[in-house]
């Protein structure tokens, strides 16, 4: 049975959604996207996510492309079609089909476009050895707060990474970590937990925001400063975080294990908390 697929108000067979070439984000890369993990059949951090969809599109100037209610419709009728039980929902909204010219159109409809991925995000036996990342430049534009559709820079940055056979490239800036390609960065040091301060070097990371809060029910300090690659190498222990990755930990940079090079004591409490109350509160 094939992937059911959503795209502007209808549900369809994947192989049956088609969209325009003159879509804007096919020809310009214009829209935006939101990735919602799915643990025991339900959305996590749904209202986060679509804060951060509103922020995005308030930026970019484009309008909703549904009903708020309608949005969550298409999510949980994703997941009950293709029966994902862990995994999650991609969607994206373009600006929408116009003649090519780069200033925005005049209400041109926005397109929308949402499928599901089965993956094991908890049963992840990465989560057991934990991950290889490598450090790479950071080469992307300065709105990175935005999560647009364009990310060219974060396709080379986790090929790189493949090829180096590691999990995920963490991008540098001026000799700190930004972000992973796909997932926020964080270092241990002394039983406290170090991560970027959010500003327009980073996106705001919805895993993040509930890890913060629960780092601080747990009483576990957490230190919003840029942190560089030379403290990475040194770490007592390393992560990342993403709807996809969950927390993740990471055991190796640039071929040098973070201090034994297996997975720590606060990671392995981190990742287990946040699912515990991912399940709980979802
Ligand atoms: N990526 N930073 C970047 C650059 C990201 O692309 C992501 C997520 C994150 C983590 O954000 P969140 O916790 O809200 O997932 C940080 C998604 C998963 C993706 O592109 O597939």
């Amino acid at each position: 049975m094939s992937r059911i697929v959503h795209l502007n108000g209808q549900f369809l067979p994947e192989e049956q959604a088609k969209v325009s070439i003159f879509d804007r984000g096919f020809v310009f890369a214009d829209g935006v996207y939101e990735v919602t993990a799915v643990i025991n059949a339900k959305l996590i951090d749904y209202a986060p996510h679509m804060e951060r969809l509103e922020r995005s599109l308030r930026e970019l100037d484009m309008a909703w492309p549904c009903s708020r209610q309608e949005l969550r419709a298409v999510h949980e009728d994703l997941v009950k079609h293709n029966d994902v039980e862990q995994g999650r929902v991609y969607m994206q909204v373009t600006r929408g089909v116009a003649e090519r010219d780069f200033a925005y159109p005049a209400d041109t409809p926005t397109t929308l476009m949402a499928f599901t991925q089965i993956a094991a995000t908890v049963a992840n036996p990465r989560a057991e050895t934990g991950v290889a990342a490598i450090s790479i430049p950071d080469i992307r534009w300065k709105r990175r707060d935005i999560k647009s559709i364009a990310l060219l820079a974060q396709c080379m940055g986790k090929q790189r990474a493949a090829e180096a056979g590691a999990y995920e490239a963490l991008m540098v800036e001026d000799g700190h970590i930004t972000e992973g390609t796909s997932s926020s960065a964080y270092i241990v040091k002394d039983g406290r937990i170090v991560t970027r301060p959010l500003s327009n070097a980073i996106l705001p990371g919805v895993t993040r925001r509930a890890l913060m809060r629960l780092a601080a029910d747990h009483r576990i300090v957490v230190e919003e400063r840029a942190f560089t690659l030379e403290e990475m190498y040194g770490a007592d222990e390393a992560f990342i975080t993403s709807a996809s990755a969950l927390v993740l930990p990471v055991v190796a940079i640039d071929g040098r294990p973070i201090a034994a090079g297996r997975p720590g004591p606060v990671t392995r409490k981190l990742r287990q908390v946040y699912i515990d109350a991912a399940v709980a509160g979802a």
